[in-house]
């Protein structure tokens, strides 16, 4: 069965959460479907400690709300991130979550998984500040390795409350996010999206970055992490 991990960046029940709804709503009978809420689902701020780019993730003091997130995210064929914009970005919530994977910025130890992963990331705002909010998403995710995200933006523009907002213009929304979701569920999740030349880009960078610290230090934790996947030679995170 089909798994998809979605990530609310509110636990209001919303335009954010209806737009959601919407594109989840064709995949419920045929999906498992993993929802988090923040900042329930990740309540606390990342304390700096840095003992998860140490090595040890599950030493941190959150770690009981992280692993449940990690174990989500490693797992789901298609990850959904929804947020509206707050002061143009995402809230303060979601961002919690997102510091807490910093160790998975490529330039640490990223998950091979992200590579082969599809996300989607819906934003809206009353009248600015859609795309700055999926960007804070997108840096993440994109750090993360995942090459195959698609945005989809929305500006209310009038209203901020659903029932409020004109109707043409909540069809229209709708219409939008059910045509994305017929696409994503029409996707063959056997078979892994392509890699992005940005994302390779970054790789090649990063193996550059890893083997110089390598050179100065070999117990350094990243580089031994890069060493050991086989990224410093011929292995490559997006095939096999
Ligand atoms: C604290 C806060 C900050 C916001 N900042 C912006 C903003 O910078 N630009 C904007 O167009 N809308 C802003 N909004 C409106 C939201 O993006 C959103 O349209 C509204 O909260 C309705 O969505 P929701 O029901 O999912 O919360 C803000 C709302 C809140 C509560």
């Amino acid at each position: 069965m089909m798994k998809i991990a979605v990530f609310n960046a509110t636990e209001k029940h919303g335009v954010t959460y209806r737009l959601k709804e919407i594109f989840l709503e064709s995949f419920r009978d045929e999906a498992e479907i993993t929802e988090f809420y923040f900042p329930k689902d990740c309540p606390s701020f990342c304390a700096g400690c840095t003992i998860c780019f140490r090595g040890d993730e599950k030493k941190c003091k959150d770690a009981q709300y992280t692993q449940k997130i990690q174990k989500a995210l490693l797992e789901a064929d298609l990850l959904v991130f929804a947020s509206p914009a707050y002061v143009f970005h995402t809230t303060g919530a979601m961002k919690t979550m997102l510091d807490h994977f910093g160790y998975r910025w490529m330039p640490h130890r990223p998950a091979k998984e992200m590579f082969s992963k599809r996300a989607v990331i819906i934003t809206q705002c009353l009248g600015a500040g859609d795309r700055s909010t999926a960007k804070d998403i997108k840096d993440s995710l994109s750090w993360w390795g995942v090459s195959f995200i698609k945005e989809y933006r929305f500006k209310l523009m009038s209203e901020i409350e659903w029932d409020k907002i004109d109707e043409k213009k909540r069809n229209k929304m709708s219409s939008k996010l059910t045509a994305a979701a017929n696409k994503f569920k029409n996707t063959d999740y056997n078979k892994r999206p392509h890699t992005k030349t940005v994302t390779k880009i970054k790789f090649y960078m990063v193996r550059m970055l890893q083997t110089d610290l390598g050179k100065k230090n070999p117990e350094y934790t990243d580089f031994k992490y890069w060493k050991e996947n086989g990224w410093l030679g011929k292995t490559r995170p997006w095939k096999g």
